[in-house]
């Protein structure tokens, strides 16, 4: 059963230099999952919110690598919001957590890397759809 104790922030691997920092990402390694997909979004307007859903399937890894923004997860019973502002941080987000992304600083960008290739049914757009599937997982 997945609920929000699932989801955490993972700590990736930080090599500091006086060059420039480096952070690198092994799939299985540091994040818990094998990594199928990446996207990312950029030039993301101040004030915009963003991913007002939930997957059925999907875990992510959410990182700010650039600028900052917060995520607000809710399992259907319990919400809370993460602020993301260091490119060596992951937000893991596992299934049947329903997302949105506000709070962008300008010139943010959002990397997301994903279990699996770009899936439309794999989504749930409906709140309230999401709320009743994610209460009968727990029954
Ligand atoms: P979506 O996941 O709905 O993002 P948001 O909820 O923040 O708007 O994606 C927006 C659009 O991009 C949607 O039409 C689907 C498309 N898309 C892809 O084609 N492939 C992908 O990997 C992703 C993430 C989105």
């Amino acid at each position: 059963m997945y609920n929000l104790e699932k989801c955490r922030i993972i700590d990736l691997p930080k090599i500091s230099d006086p060059r420039g920092n480096l952070t690198f990402i092994e799939a299985s390694r540091h994040v818990p999952f094998e990594i199928k997909r990446i996207y990312y979004t950029y030039d993301v307007p101040g004030g915009s919110d963003r991913g007002a859903h939930a997957h059925k399937n999907l875990h992510q890894l959410i990182i700010a690598m650039s600028g900052s923004f917060d995520v607000v997860l809710d399992d259907g019973f319990d919400q809370k919001r993460f602020h993301l502002n260091r490119s060596y941080f992951g937000l893991y987000v596992c299934p049947m957590m329903w997302r949105y992304l506000d709070n962008f600083s300008s010139g943010s960008v959002c990397l997301v890397l994903a279990s699996s290739l770009y899936d439309a049914d794999d989504y749930y757009r409906d709140y309230d759809a999401f709320v009743k599937d994610a209460g009968k997982a727990r029954k």
